[in-house]
């Protein structure tokens, strides 16, 4: 698959896009196309261009920019139509010291579904910190993926799976990106607050084996 990464020139954007390029053509897409095919050099078989360009070449984008930027995603409405586009965007605050969700109703995969009203919307990858995907082998973690239709949580959810030790997770129609949003600020409030270095998702099950 053919995958760009708008604002793959981020912190989370290039770490992604490196787990990515494992099984998928990555494209790093900036506002600064010089500065995506610097990027680019250092993930094996990427190549980076600027928004237009990365969203016309490729199958399905992902979204790694702030939430301030999100208006630019309708400059793409026509070169994203018909394909997929993934949400990484967190609408956080600080607030009397701690993070918290800034939107009063509503998530920012929800503004993006309707700033590109021909795609196809999920939001994922929105509470695991950029430094899990730095390794070279990433820890064990459970991606939530929301998405009005179960086709477009597949496609997915095939991304998630393509990287190692990642387990997609369906938490439900667009409507509950708002939570897995908002769990953005728990982990990294949990991270701070307790001196654990990054938190991230790990469910358990009653199906797991019981360790005594
Ligand atoms: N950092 C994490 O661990 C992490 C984890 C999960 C989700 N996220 C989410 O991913 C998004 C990006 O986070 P980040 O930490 O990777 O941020 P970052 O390091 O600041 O990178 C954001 C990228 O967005 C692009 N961008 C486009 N319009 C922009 C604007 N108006 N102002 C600034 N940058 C703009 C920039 O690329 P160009 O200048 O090259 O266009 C920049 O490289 C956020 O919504 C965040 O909540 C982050």
């Amino acid at each position: 698959m053919k995958v760009a990464v708008i604002g793959g020139t981020g912190r989370m954007g290039k770490a992604l896009a490196k787990q990515l390029s494992r099984n998928n053509k990555v494209i790093i897409g900036s506002r600064d196309a010089a500065r995506a095919q610097a990027v680019a050099g250092g993930i094996s078989g990427a190549v980076g261009m600027d928004y237009v360009g990365a969203s016309t070449e490729a199958d399905a984008a992902l979204f790694a920019i702030p939430y301030s930027a999100i208006g630019e995603a309708s400059a793409l409405k026509k070169e994203l139509s018909g394909k997929l586009a993934v949400s990484l965007i967190n609408p956080l605050k600080l607030e009397d010291g701690v993070l918290a969700y800034s939107l009063d109703k509503g998530s920012a995969a929800e503004e993006l579904a309707m700033l590109l009203p021909d795609s196809r919307i999920s939001t994922a990858f929105n509470h695991v910190s950029f430094l899990f995907f730095e390794r070279d082998e990433v820890t064990p973690i459970d991606i939530l993926v929301a998405a009005d239709s179960r086709q477009t949580y597949e496609e997915t959810a095939g991304l998630v799976k393509g990287i190692p030790n990642l387990r997609p997770l369906y938490a439900g129609p667009l409507s509950q990106a708002r939570a897995v949003e908002e769990m953005t600020a728990m982990v990294l409030n949990l991270a701070k607050l307790n001196g654990t270095g990054s938190l991230t998702t790990k469910f358990v099950s009653t199906r797991d084996s019981a360790r005594h």
